[in-house]
């Protein structure tokens, strides 16, 4: 992070939720050592000896010699440490358990991510937040609403992983290097993404002359349920996906890279969302250039018909789960 007065100092990255995917968000973060890294989360009730925060903290410190890292890691429940952060990942919440919709969530997630939003605006006003708890497309908004933070410093970490997750369907499927597969995905997160094999491809490759077109619609399909699919093996959500597609995001800001990478963002025009809003925006899955300042452009294309038709549904669906948040909690209309 470029700080006026000084060549760079380290970004400050905290972590609110140091559970799976938050500790392995801070275990990527001080490998790649993007900067110093606060994992914060609550004191367990029925164990009130316990600091699970400050024991992960420690743990993944004692990385450092091993892993040649210098990135200081700190665990806490006091919000007060979070202070001043640059960036701000979210994961506190309640995963999705097996046979859980992610709408089933929406009650018990929409107060923990109120809360956390209170304390980042009262702790770190200037933070860059990345929301990751789900049901994605509602948390992010919540956050929005209740920092009341422009809406370039607000984004939730959903297509990065959509996407990886794509990819990497289609690598095995085509048996070559993860590496030199480009995709691309919009809309909601999980059921509600919206493929776009028309433009994916193996270094340019269309991916339609390799591949016949029902393989690729069964990578697709697989990739949209690829959550669920872990659920079923391990009885809980992913994690180390997930926070490899919010690392990435991290990487881009701190280092100020303008990767284009799909994250949940505000959108007016874009992709006819205000014209199916009731004029109002909306956060949803676009292709966006991620620096320094956040979310610094969106960027738009041209979208087939049928493409454009699970654009539209996928946004009506992130309206419909906007409106049921609101419904528990009027005050965040
Ligand atoms: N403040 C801070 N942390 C909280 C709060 C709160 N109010 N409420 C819960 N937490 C913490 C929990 O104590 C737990 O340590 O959030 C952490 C969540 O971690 P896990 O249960 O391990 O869940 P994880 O798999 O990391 O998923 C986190 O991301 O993808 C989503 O659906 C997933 O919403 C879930 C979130």
């Amino acid at each position: 992070m470029k700080v006026k007065g000084a060549l760079m100092r380290r970004a400050k990255i905290s972590v609110i939720g140091a559970g799976n995917i938050g500790g392995e968000c801070a275990r990527s973060i001080a490998m790649k050592e993007l900067g110093d890294v606060v994992l914060l989360d609550i004191p367990n009730k029925d164990k009130p000896e316990l600091h699970m925060p400050k024991g992960k903290a420690l743990d993944l410190a004692c990385c450092g010699p091993v892993e040649n890292f210098d990135s200081r890691l700190t665990g806490t429940f006091d919000y007060a440490d979070i202070k001043d952060s640059d960036v701000v990942i979210v994961t506190a919440g309640v995963p999705r358990k097996p046979g859980q919709s992610r709408d089933d969530l929406v009650a018990i997630n929409a107060g923990i991510v109120k809360s956390v939003a209170e304390n980042i605006k009262k702790y770190a006003p200037n933070a860059i937040v990345i929301v990751v708890s789900n049901p994605l497309d509602a948390m992010v908004y919540v956050m929005w609403k209740v920092t009341g933070f422009p809406a370039n410093r607000v984004m939730g970490q959903a297509g990065a992983l959509d996407v990886a997750r794509y990819k990497t369907f289609l690598a095995m499927e085509l048996g070559v290097s993860v590496e030199d597969i480009q995709g691309l995905l919009l809309g909601g997160h999980g059921d509600d993404m919206v493929p776009l094999p028309r433009l994916t491809s193996v270094n340019g490759i269309p991916i339609q002359d390799l591949l016949p077109a029902a393989n690729i619609q069964a990578c697709v399909e697989r990739a949209k349920v690829g959550g669920g699919e872990v659920v079923k093996l391990m009885g809980t959500s992913a994690w180390y996906a997930p926070s490899a597609g919010t690392v990435e995001m991290v990487e881009s800001i701190v280092r100020d890279k303008k990767r284009v990478i799909p994250c949940a963002a505000w959108c007016e025009n874009e992709f006819g969302v205000k014209g199916m809003n009731d004029g109002k925006g909306l956060f949803v899955g676009v292709p966006c250039v991620l620096g320094s300042n956040g979310v610094e452009k969106v960027i738009t294309f041209n979208m087939n018909d049928e493409e454009a038709k699970s654009m539209r549904e996928s946004i009506s669906h992130v309206k419909d789960l906007i409106g049921a948040t609101v419904k528990l909690f009027p005050e965040l209309k």
